[in-house]
């Protein structure tokens, strides 16, 4: 029987987000401050010590791996750290969540290094509103960047939108419009408390998915079904058979901890099990004391399943406990 990683309560991981780079061209307002500084390049792990890694994990029966930022396509050698770790035998699926501004440079590039699936984070569809919420992002940029993968012929791909009520509630009907026009996915994902961010206050900007299935369900029924991506979006259907899915990440209002298959490798090399939690364990030193080694890093991993929380609390109205931020964490 090949090896597999079980945390505590019983739950088997198999799943793994890595961030290859806390760096990104924008600077969401629910993701970063204006001001950010970066990590500088001798802390963040080389392409081959993420390569090692990701091996470790898929010989521990590792089956889907999701690269990760920041925005993973400004890390230069992006495209062959996919083709490397696509070519890992046992691993069934590589994936990737991007902001899609380098897609149209890159999509094909990924295609034929073995990417399979695509995430893109859209929030609007209006391009000052767009800028507003990227702060530096061109969404005409970002659709060609999505039009580059569907021509790759990527399927299912997934837009990911954050939704904060004021600022881009007014375009959920827009972004159902278009992921029906053009076949693609999407989840609509509530706001997280991760990083001190000062642009708005997150607990009047909070969107419930319950809130937003009610404006969907208005003009477009929908209704749950029982697919998973082996993650924790909830998925429904349009009743009138169109074949776009619609998901929605509910951090605050559903807990989806019960079902938790994955950890996360920040771009620093730091092992997190669970989003919600500071619980980690440095991977990065156990790559430098033992270079090359692919054990020590093994039951580096297997030793954290036993520090793997049981779940989150999240709770916009307490100060920020998590000090992290997205980019640092690996989205
Ligand atoms: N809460 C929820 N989602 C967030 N993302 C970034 N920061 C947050 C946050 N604080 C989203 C991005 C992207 C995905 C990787 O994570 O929009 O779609
Ligand atoms: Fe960059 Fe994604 Fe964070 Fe936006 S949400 S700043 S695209 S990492």
């Amino acid at each position: 029987m090949a090896e597999q990683l079980v945390d505590k309560f019983n739950r088997v991981v198999d799943y793994v987000r890595i961030s290859v780079t806390d760096r990104c061209d924008f600077r969401c307002v629910y993701c970063m401050s204006e001001e950010m500084t970066f990590l500088p390049r001798e802390q963040i792990l080389s392409l081959e010590e993420i390569q090692l890694i990701a091996t470790a994990f898929v010989e521990l029966g590792v089956k889907k791996i999701r690269l990760t930022g920041g925005e993973p396509l400004v890390r230069n050698g992006v495209a062959q750290l996919v083709g490397n770790i696509a070519a890992l035998p046992g691993l069934k699926e590589l994936n990737m969540t991007s902001n899609g501004s380098q897609l149209p440079r890159l999509a094909s590039e990924l295609k034929a290094a073995g990417l399979n699936r695509l995430n893109i984070s859209l929030d609007s569809l209006n391009p000052q509103r767009f800028k507003e919420l990227t702060r530096t992002g061109n969404l005409e940029t970002v659709l060609a960047g999505i039009q580059a993968a569907k021509q790759q012929g990527f399927s299912h791909i997934k837009l990911n939108a954050v939704i904060l009520k004021g600022r881009n509630d007014d375009e959920i009907l827009d972004l159902i419009n278009y992921i029906r026009q053009n076949e693609l996915d999407i989840s609509f994902i509530e706001e997280m408390p991760l990083g001190q961010i000062s642009e708005h206050d997150r607990e009047q900007t909070f969107m419930s998915s319950d809130e937003i299935r009610t404006l969907i369900q208005a003009q477009f029924p929908i209704e749950k079904i029982d697919h998973t991506s082996g993650g924790p979006s909830e998925y429904w259907r349009f009743n009138d058979g169109h074949k776009s899915r619609v998901g929605f990440i509910s951090p605050h209002s559903h807990n989806f901890c019960g079902s938790c298959n994955r950890v996360r490798l920040t771009a620093e090399g730091k092992l997190l099990l669970c989003l919600g939690n500071e619980h980690s364990v440095d991977l990065r030193e156990v790559v430098r004391q033992n270079p090359g080694d692919l054990e020590p890093i093994k039951q580096a991993i297997r030793d954290a399943m036993l520090i793997k929380p049981e779940r989150h609390y999240f709770n916009l109205a307490q100060e920020v406990k998590i000090l992290r931020f997205m980019n640092t964490t690996g989205g």
